[in-house]
């Protein structure tokens, strides 16, 4: 969604805009822009240049590079439409009616129309149509020569939720953010500071910031950040270092971001393990650190998630109900939150959000711990608002995921919530030593055995060009195989805009099956599990109606032979880890199925990477 960067420092602000943009850029977003506090020549007085664009961050390049303000003070945003169409006039900065007040703004100001039709009452105009421009008229109302305190007493009127960046031309020594339920960082550097609305922006220029906390304000000058409440209580700032490089962020000789990440996979698994489990398949989580007493207490597991991340608790729910025992249910945080859910202090809510920032799954959070339920949050992001809420943290240490489609994420959440359904089952005595070290051994082979689907590579592609001409795709599998449908239809219908359906085995029958015949096929998930053979039963019947079948199958079984379209060996392994390999396989299929239609893989139409609104 929206992106924000602010740039104060002894350096030329635009290029660093400039960059930070292209940076922001696979956040998803419609239009463009920044404002720069141009350094006054030969005795004029400040002023500050606007350039924006109601089309992509190449097109503001342009037109800045043609006529490129020179200052040390500015602010960036990429805009993902909310209130009002992607036009030049709703692009972001916006600013207040003398022209000197200059805002960029992520999320949605929920009382705006009320506040513009007070501030329209009082002689403002608004040119445009978004809920953010109430935001510098409102300062402009509150301003009595002191900016800060304009700042603070303007954000005690907004309901909704903000992250912020903005200046002022009458202080050209402060750059001020301010957030309340969306994300912004400060990036400290040496006479230089960056505000972002993620890390990814400046993970160029510095790996030292300061994450700012809920209902904030960081003012920032050349002496650096102080943060403060909106009462001006002044606020110890709280500096994480972060360990994402550059590298990470670049698309190292790959076509896309997307293909790049999923050729992390095994790092990704690897590195969502590294340090946390012993030969013995005792597991350790430095920021969820819990006795085995408290864990002991937990009678039900309750995780939330949405997209992919839901997919990823449907397999956390079906695996820690099988290891440990304990009841789990996986909720799509979106309804969770308007429900009334029973469940009590007994509860553990596992919140899965690669982005950690997803604003139905932090108010679903919210939601469970008011109900006493004990939180953690298995997260990408460090210090991110979910790592922040939840009582531990769980990192994925995936390094940046740039592709809209989450890949690597996916799977490094997997191997987490395998590692936690390992200790719920060990500390609840339910998985024998054997069985753990088998669990261990089998995880443990886990990034060499992805590393062997991802160098089939050219195999998947194969089948991708086969089945790209298909305007249909029904996903279909049983136990775990059944979210990795779901999650191999959602890859493909993301990035290559097929219609595709997830479905259970067992779910076919009782209707989407009327929608097969030869032009709809069906990748059927046949891999070794306890309902391998129901599965096969599956495809017989979808054979009979003449789908055409790619079929995933474990090496060595014939059972499909003459009977699935096509088929893809998969290697024998655990279930869990079949869970994962046969996403990495789908996962590609989708990816050169997309390519091969010329879609944007990486910036998908209408989607954002981290979702911040409702
Ligand atoms: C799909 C995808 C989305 C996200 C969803 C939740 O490829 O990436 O469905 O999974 O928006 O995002 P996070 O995990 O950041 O909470």
């Amino acid at each position: 969604m929206c992106g924000i960067i602010g740039y104060l420092g002894d350096r030329e602000a635009t290029p660093i805009l400039m960059e930070s943009l292209k940076r922001l850029e696979y956040r998803g977003y419609d239009s463009a822009g920044v404002a720069v506090l141009e350094l006054p020549h030969n005795g004029d007085a400040t002023r500050t240049s606007i350039t924006k664009s109601e089309k992509k961050v190449d097109t503001l390049i342009e037109k800045l590079n043609a006529n490129m303000p020179s200052g040390r003070l500015g602010i960036g945003h990429t805009r993902w439409a909310t209130h009002g169409k992607p036009t030049y006039i709703n692009a972001h900065p916006h600013t207040d009616c003398k022209g000197k007040i200059f805002v960029v703004h992520n999320g949605i100001i929920e009382n705006f129309a009320e506040l513009k039709a007070e501030l329209q009452a009082a002689g403002h105009e608004f040119p445009s149509d978004t809920d953010t421009e109430v935001v510098p008229h409102l300062i402009e109302a509150n301003y009595k020569g002191d900016f800060l305190a304009a700042v603070r007493a303007a954000l005690k009127r907004i309901r909704g939720t903000y992250a912020l960046a903005m200046f002022s031309s009458d202080d050209p020594e402060l750059l001020v953010g301010a957030r309340l339920n969306a994300p912004l960082v400060v990036g400290l550097g040496d006479n230089e500071y960056w505000i972002a609305s993620d890390i990814t922006a400046i993970i160029p220029y510095t790996k030292r910031v300061l994450v700012l906390g809920e209902g904030e304000v960081a003012a920032v000058t050349p002496l650096g950040p102080e943060v403060s409440t909106l009462d001006g209580k002044t606020v110890k700032p709280k500096i994480v270092h972060v360990d994402w490089d550059v590298a990470q962020a670049q698309k190292g000789g790959f076509d896309h971001f997307m293909l790049k990440e999923i050729h992390e996979e095994p790092d990704a698994v690897a590195n969502a393990m590294r340090g946390r489990l012993t030969d013995d398949g005792v597991v350790s989580f430095r920021e969820f650190d819990l006795p085995d007493d408290d864990l002991r207490r937990i009678r039900e597991v309750l995780l939330l998630g949405m997209g992919t991340s839901l997919h990823a608790a449907i397999v956390g729910e079906l695996v820690i109900e099988d290891w440990a025992g304990i009841p789990a249910r996986a909720e799509d945080a979106s309804e969770f939150r308007y429900r009334r859910p029973t469940f009590g202090d007994k509860t553990l809510s596992v919140v899965i959000t690669q982005s950690g920032e997803t604003a139905d799954t932090l108010v679903a959070l919210q939601q469970a711990k008011c109900r006493g339920a004990l939180s953690v949050a298995v997260t990408n992001v460090i210090a991110s608002s979910a790592a922040r809420d939840a009582d531990g943290a769980i990192y994925l240490h995936s390094g940046p995921e740039i592709g809209v489609a989450s890949t690597k994420t996916f799977v490094a959440h997997l191997s987490s919530l395998y590692l936690l359904a390992m200790k719920l089952a060990t500390v609840h005595g339910r998985v024998s030593l054997e069985r753990r070290r088998e669990l261990v051994e089998a995880l443990r082979a886990l990034p060499d055995q992805v590393q062997g689907i991802v160098d089939r590579e050219k195999e998947i592609a194969k089948l991708a060009d086969k089945y790209s001409g298909y305007k249909n795709f029904m996903f279909a599998g049983r136990g775990l195989g059944f979210p990795v449908a779901l999650e191999g239809a959602l890859k493909l219908k993301e990035i290559s805009y097929i219609h595709a359906e997830g479905t259970s085995g067992g779910e076919l029958k009782h209707g989407a099956i009327a929608l097969l015949d030869e032009s709809f096929p069906v990748v059927a998930i046949c891999t070794d599990s306890p309902t391998r053979e129901k599965m096969v039963s599956n495809v017989h019947e979808i054979v009979a109606r003449n789908a055409p079948v790619l079929a995933l199958v474990t090496k060595g079984d014939h059972s499909l032979d003459d009977v699935a379209t096509d088929m893809f060996e998969m290697p024998a392994v655990e279930e869990a880890s079949s869970a994962v390999l046969n996403t990495v396989m789908l996962q590609l299929f989708a990816y050169h199925v997309a390519t091969k239609l010329g879609q944007d893989v990486d910036q998908p139409r209408n989607l954002a990477k981290s979702v911040t609104v409702e």
